[in-house]
């Protein structure tokens, strides 16, 4: 029912753990179901230069909180923020219906984050 992508990433996610000294930190809970997505970032010359991510979740979120890592890692804070759920789910091949809802938390933690870090730097 998993896409290869969604396994691996469930299986080895990337970029796990926190960051000391964040620039922006976000964190997003689901209320359908409880679980918790946080988020880490390291900003140099409004390029985003390391996400790091802690999930209390099911295997969707936990693979959904590491390829946003992936996906935001290079990126400039604009190109982070265009970055949405539905890039995040298709980027892992999909997720199954009944699963999407645990993408939302991805791409949203990683907005709150750079909303937290754009606070900060203001
Ligand atoms: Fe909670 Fe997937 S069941 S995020």
């Amino acid at each position: 029912m998993y896409s290869d992508k969604v396994m691996d990433h469930f299986t080895n996610p990337r970029n796990v753990g926190e960051i000391e000294n964040a620039d922006g930190v976000g964190e997003v809970g689901n209320a359908s179901c409880g679980d918790i997505m946080k988020i880490f970032l390291k900003v140099d010359e409004n390029v985003i230069t390391d996400v790091k991510f802690k999930t209390f979740g099911c295997g969707a979120a936990i693979a959904t909180s590491s390829m946003v890592t992936e996906m935001a890692i290079g990126k400039t804070i604009e190109e982070a923020l265009a970055l949405t759920n539905q890039a995040v789910s298709e980027a892992l091949d999909g997720l199954p219906a009944q699963k999407m809802h645990c993408s939302n938390l991805a791409a949203d933690a990683l907005h709150e984050a750079i909303k937290n870090y754009r606070g900060k730097s203001a």
